[in-house]
């Protein structure tokens, strides 16, 4: 059978990847999550002082971007893949808040945008993928077969956000991150250059009352009846 592509979008902290992992699990596809690309730059940013202070030096991020290598290696542990940035594991780094905090600038550079876009369709160039993000079924992937744009209320999300980071005993304060998903749905929003919008021919899934178990079924009818089973 013809293998698609997936394309999910949609707001920052709402499940996107939970789903896209489950769903590739279950159908045998490739998961890729892009927000982790981003996040890999801007780990690499931070740490070799590209960006300080709130501010960025794009002409030196500019000259490097070339030579800053993302990879994935899927781990059987955590059932989804790691991220790699130029050889070394950054799965755990790239999730901190710090990392959340500075992202939305990193992911609105254009140049930084070109070279992520160029990899990602590198990647799914055979089809079988699911890929997430913001920009997937409108820049990235514009043909995918099937498109969902998932959205939930700011206050769940950032209560997700808020388990998710006490969970691994990360100190954090609730109404600094709904203060950070606001802001970060507004730069993804905003941003100039592929801002966070709905494809004209995307499936919404608004999951904010909904259980993991109740999305799976969902995303897996929507699979289902797009490849025509
Ligand atoms: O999905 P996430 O929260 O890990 O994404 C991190 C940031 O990267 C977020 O601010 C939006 C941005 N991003 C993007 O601009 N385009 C994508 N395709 C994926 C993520």
């Amino acid at each position: 059978m013809k293998k698609i592509t997936i394309a999910i979008d949609g707001y920052s902290s709402c499940g996107k990847s939970t789903m896209a992992k489950d769903l590739a699990r279950e159908i045998g596809y490739v998961y890729v999550d892009s927000g982790a690309m981003y996040r890999a730059v801007t780990l690499y940013a931070l740490d070799n002082h590209i960006m300080q202070d709130g501010h960025i030096d794009e002409e030196r991020l500019k000259q490097e971007i070339e030579s800053i290598e993302i990879s994935f290696q899927f781990n059987p542990e955590r059932g989804r893949p790691d991220t790699y940035l130029n050889g070394t594991r950054v799965e755990d780094r790239i999730r901190t808040l710090e990392v959340s905090n500075h992202v939305s600038h990193i992911a609105a550079l254009g140049f930084v945008r070109e070279n992520m876009v160029r990899q990602q369709q590198r990647m799914g160039q055979q089809g079988g993928i699911i890929m997430d993000g913001r920009d997937i079924g409108t820049t990235v992937f514009p043909n995918a077969e099937l498109k969902i744009f998932v959205t939930a209320s700011a206050e769940i999300r950032a209560q997700r956000r808020y388990d998710e980071l006490t969970a691994k005993g990360e100190q954090c304060d609730m109404q600094e991150i709904l203060h950070n998903v606001e802001e970060r749905d507004y730069i993804d929003t905003h941003r100039d250059i592929s801002p966070l919008r709905q494809a004209e021919d995307a499936l919404v899934l608004d999951n904010s009352h909904m259980t993991i178990e109740e999305q799976k079924q969902w995303l897996l009818d929507a699979f289902h009846k797009t490849v025509g089973e």
